[in-house]
């Protein structure tokens, strides 16, 4: 079968997690707005909300855009009140299709309502809303329809609803997390640590995509903030509520497990956590990206900054490679600082392969604006030796 992806703001990091979750697909043609896929065939629902950088997942219908088979593919559609369809037009201009479709069907005698937007593009938000059977045009060369459509209420849910937010270390977006914890590629119930956990977001987005998750922090309130946001996310997505809970209870894990939720959270420096925790799968984490930026440092107070978190981050990998099974993934943010022109980045990387790690991505993965102080950089690393 042949499969559209429409990708997120950050193309590179859609595929790259498209190819984790689907690594036996061949790539027929990928633009920066979408990638065209051949796989064997799955569910569209299911897979779309696995994935984090997906915008819409469509069906090919053919490699030439066709007036007859749009017409054909509405009017096997049964429904009962008026059908509302429209079409989204990425890497070409936008053109008359729809009014012609209308009309054909319209003659037809079929009620319809062509669904438009002031943009070329009818957002998942429209297409969800009006229930809307859209065809995408991708390239003015390959027909596409949409099979499903990313649930943003969802996101924005799991972003700004949860209880605890850390507005001073920051928290990272539900879509990040989701994308990293696929770019570990561990097996459905594998077990997955995050060192650095925070208010814990990808303990949330890891519950919720089935595995076992581990978080620690160094700090008292991260830990309060993370049990409270987990609570709540047992309680507003109930369906998930049973396998996550049993799921944390987990011999392997040492500590207080009197009551599982604590147990699954818990306090520790990273430079101490072998003491801890072991037989980790992966470890997916945004660690400490250093004190927050006024936008005034200098060179020098950037470096000093890099310093202590190479530091931090040397002794982190140390005790990483303790705590994986053999050729588990570490995937990570690291920070690369703007100074003026320069890009400073942590020189890192010949250390962590001596401790014994092998850098698995060969591009840059920036998940940043261009004109923000402070770029997000993903590394996968895998434990090799
Ligand atoms: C950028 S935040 C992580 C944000 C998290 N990904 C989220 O979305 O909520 C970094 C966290 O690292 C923690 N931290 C700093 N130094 C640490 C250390 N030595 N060991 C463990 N955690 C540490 C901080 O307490 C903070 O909660």
């Amino acid at each position: 079968m042949q499969y559209v992806f429409i990708l997120g703001h950050n193309p590179k990091f859609s595929v790259a997690e498209i190819l984790a979750v689907l690594p036996k697909a061949k790539i027929i043609e990928q633009s920066s707005s979408f990638l065209v896929l051949e796989n064997k065939s799955f569910n569209s629902a299911e897979l779309m909300s696995q994935l984090g950088g997906t915008i819409k997942i469509g069906e090919i219908l053919g490699n030439q855009i066709s007036k007859k088979i749009t017409v054909e593919k509405l009017k096997q559609i049964k429904i009962e009140s008026k059908l509302n369809f429209g079409l989204s037009y990425y890497d070409c201009p936008k053109d008359n299709l729809g009014m012609e479709i209308k009309k054909e069907l319209k003659a037809a005698g079929v009620s319809c309502r062509l669904v438009v937007s002031r943009d070329k593009i009818l957002s998942s938000v429209v297409v969800s809303k009006n229930q809307c059977a859209e065809f995408l045009i991708l390239g003015k060369k390959w027909l596409g329809m949409t099979l499903a459509v990313q649930d943003f209420a969802d996101y924005s849910q799991r972003d700004y609803g949860r209880p605890a937010r850390d507005l001073l270390s920051g928290s990272m977006p539900p879509k990040l997390a989701k994308i990293m914890i696929n770019l570990a590629q561990v097996s459905k119930g594998g077990k997955i640590l995050d060192p650095f956990c925070g208010s814990g977001t990808v303990l949330q987005e890891g519950i919720l995509l089935g595995y076992e998750m581990a978080g620690s922090d160094i700090s008292q309130k991260a830990i309060k903030d993370s049990k409270e946001n987990l609570e709540w996310l047992f309680a507003s997505f109930p369906r998930k509520r049973e396998s996550s809970v049993k799921k944390v209870t987990d011999p392997r894990l040492r500590g207080d497990d009197s009551e599982r939720v604590k147990a699954f959270v818990f306090q520790v420096d990273v430079r101490k956590i072998s003491q801890k925790i072991n037989s980790i799968d992966a470890i997916v984490t945004e660690p400490y990206l250093g004190p927050p930026l006024k936008g005034l440092e200098n060179r020098k107070q950037i470096s000093e900054i890099i310093n202590d978190l190479s530091k931090l981050y040397l002794d982190a990998f140390g005790e990483f490679r303790k705590i994986l099974n053999y050729n588990s993934k570490v995937v990570i943010v690291f920070p690369a600082f703007r100074s003026g022109k320069e890009i400073l980045e942590l020189p890192i990387l010949q250390q962590i392969k001596k401790l014994g790690f092998t850098q698995l991505n060969k591009d840059k993965l920036i998940y940043s604006r261009p004109d923000q102080k402070l770029w997000r950089q993903i590394y996968i690393f895998q434990l090799s030796r």
